[in-house]
Parts: structure tokens; C-alpha cells; sequence
């Protein structure tokens, strides 16, 4: 029996960190959607260091080969048989993937990338995004939406980020990329069957408890 577990939530609500340990921990594979996006962020500044339209954006996602690891320990991602593990966690591709991301036609094309990934794993998997609990896989065996104030959700980017962006630049990204990212998909807002789980007050290791008590019995 397969195990299919969907964690949506805003940035820096805890997901990275939960599907991750929650992976380790029952055994599944991994899937960071974001990542993705990102990685489809850095081949397009790349290609369009000026910027380009809607439909050059979707034909680059069309045409590219992107490769994504699902081992919850170092996932890897190469786009077109570049490495750009590293490069989608720069604040420049931060600042600029919600381009990509309210572009329905590249939504489209990952999703179904995403659906592929999940079958060929058998659906044995913990999968992150925005949409994965609504749209990606609204029939996984536990749906989750992980939420945290905004306060907290800040100071947790900005650690990650220690160094590399001032609080204010942390605040206006995390603020912004929420406002933007929402036109698309509703993160913010259980689904019916989905759970919200309040990470503000709670370690990663207490979401991770909380989600596994959903999971049916294997
Ligand atoms: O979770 P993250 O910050 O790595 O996500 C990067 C971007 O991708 C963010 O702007 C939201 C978007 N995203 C999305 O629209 N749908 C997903 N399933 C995952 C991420």
C-alpha cells in the first residue's frame, strides 16, 4: 500500500523543513514543487536576462529537461544538465519566480511533470507546494495545510537567509511573494479534507508527530 502525503502552505510556514523530516521518517520519497519553479526560473534569467512574454516562458518549460531528485537528504535539481541546486535558493530567483508561477500555462506543464514524478514513485511520497493538496493531488491519503503567522514566517526566511538579505528585503519577499502567488492558487484556505496545522508555536519535529497521527494505518 502506497502513501501519498500533500503539504501546502505560504513561505516560511515550515513545509521544506516538515516533508522532509516527515519523508525521513516513514520511508518515502520527497518532492519540493517550489524548487521546480525555481529551477525553471534560473533557465529562463538565463535565457531572458531582459525578461520575455507569457508564451516564451511556457515554450521554455515546454522544451526543457528538467531533472528533480526525490531523496528527502540533498534533493538535487538540474535543468537542462545544469546543476542549480545552489542558484534556486538566490534571492534574485526568489524575487523573480512568481513570474513563472501566475503563468497558467507553465502551471500546467509542471503539474503534469509533478504527476509524473509522483506515479513513477509509486505514490510513495511527501510532496510541498501551494496547490498539492487542491490541485496537483487533491486525492492523496492525507492532506495538510501548514500555516504560521507572518511574524514567525519572516524570521524563519530571514534565518535561511542569514547574511544574504536584510530583514526588510526578508519582510517585502515573503509579503509580496504571498500576494502574488495567491492570484493563482488559494493556499491560505483549507480545502475541504484538508487539516491546518499551526506551526507558529510548534517545533518540526511536533508537525511532524501531528502528521503522522493522520497517516492510516500501513
Ligand atoms: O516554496 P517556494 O518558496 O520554494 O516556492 C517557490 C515559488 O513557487 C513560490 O513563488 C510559489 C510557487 N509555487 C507554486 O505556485 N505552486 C507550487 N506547487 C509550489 C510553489
Amino acid at each position: 500500500m502506497s502513501t501519498l502525503i500533500a503539504i501546502d502552505g505560504p513561505s516560511g510556514s515550515g513545509k521544506s523543513t516538515t516533508a522532509r523530516l516527515l519523508a525521513r521518517r516513514l520511508g518515502l520519497g520527497y518532492l519540493d514543487t517550489g524548487a521546480m519553479y525555481r529551477a525553471a526560473t534560473c533557465e529562463y534569467l538565463r535565457r531572458f536576462p531582459d525578461g520575455a512574454g507569457a508564451e516564451e516562458a511556457a515554450d521554455l518549460v515546454r522544451s526543457c529537461r528538467l531533472v528533480v531528485e526525490t531523496s528527502p537528504d540533498e534533493p538535487r535539481f538540474r535543468i537542462n544538465d545544469t546543476d542549480v541546486t545552489e542558484e534556486i535558493r538566490e534571492p534574485r530567483i526568489s524575487a523573480a519566480v512568481s513570474g513563472l508561477a501566475t503563468n497558467l500555462e507553465v502551471r500546467r506543464l509542471l503539474t503534469a511533470l509533478m504527476r509524473d514524478i509522483i506515479a513513477a514513485h509509486s505514490r510513495d511520497m511527501v510532496v510541498e507546494g501551494r496547490d498539492i493538496t487542491t490541485v496537483v493531488a487533491p486525492d492523496a491519503d492525507v492532506r495538510v495545510l501548514l500555516v504560521a503567522d507572518p511574524q514567525s514566517r519572516v524570521a524563519r526566511r530571514a534565518a535561511e537567509v542569514a547574511g544574504r538579505a536584510t530583514k526588510e528585503d526578508v519582510t517585502d519577499q515573503v509579503l509580496r511573494r504571498d500576494r502574488d502567488d495567491s492570484t493563482v492558487s488559494n493556499f491560505t484556505e483549507a480545502a475541504d479534507g484538508v487539516t491546518v496545522i499551526d506551526s507558529t508555536f510548534l517545533s518540526p519535529d511536533e508537525v511532524v508527530d501531528r502528521i503522522v497521527a493522520l497517516v492510516p494505518s500501513r
